[in-house]
């Protein structure tokens, strides 16, 4: 019998990148359990005192999705936690809705050291679990806060600048992009184009502010 020729992606496969795997976990308990063993990242699995899953309504119609854990996220195991996460709850809360409305994760479920951005390994080898967490919480709205997330997510490399301000697709779902919480804290006159996105995003979503 003649041998199987490879695949493409076998080919070009980096052995240490898992981003063709989509997890087939049942439920996001099961998934948040296969992601607290995660040992695909050495640096990041050595370094994390935990993994930083995800919280909020788990049926939610709108997802917030970050970046990564920092230093606050990565000692209480909860995304969106420090000074950053204290603004995004303030976003929500003046679109009228709370953290438990929605659900808030990260596109890398472990603390980067430093609070350096993800490597694009570190990203690929999360994007199974991220893939699988969204497929879960089948949410209509995706809001990327930042350009980690939303150029990940889109698989794009346009600036956020570029991205804000209109509705892009992620598998069927709406996603809207804007400015990350860190960088509204470092620079508070973006604060109104993130305004102007989340309104945008509410009156998309049939909610009255
Ligand atoms: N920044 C992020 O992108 N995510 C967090 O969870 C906290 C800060």
């Amino acid at each position: 019998m003649p041998a199987r020729k490879a695949s493409t992606t076998e080919l070009f496969a980096d052995p240490d990148v898992a981003s063709e795997k989509v997890s087939s976990a049942a439920t996001l308990e099961v998934l948040q359990q296969e992601v607290a063993g995660c040992t695909l990242c050495d640096e990041l699995a050595a370094k994390r005192t935990q993994t930083v899953f995800g919280v909020g309504d788990p049926n939610a119609r709108l997802c917030f999705m970050g970046e990564a854990p920092g230093a606050d996220e990565d000692r209480l195991g909860e995304p969106f936690v420090g000074r950053a996460g204290q603004l995004l709850t303030k976003i929500i809360q003046a679109c009228k809705l709370t953290r438990d409305d929605v659900y808030i994760l990260n596109v890398l479920k472990c603390r980067p050291p430093g609070n350096r951005n993800p490597t694009p390994t570190e990203s690929a080898n999360c994007k199974q679990y991220l893939r699988r967490q969204l497929e879960l919480v089948d949410p209509e709205f995706i809001c990327c806060l930042g350009a980690v997330a939303a150029q990940n997510l889109l698989e794009t490399t346009e600036t956020i600048g570029r991205l804000r301000g209109r509705v892009h697709q992620y598998r069927g779902i709406n996603v809207v992009c804007t400015y990350h919480p860190a960088y509204l804290l470092r620079n508070p006159s973006a604060k109104k184009d993130c305004w102007d996105d989340m309104k945008m995003l509410m009156a998309k979503m049939g909610v009255e502010l």
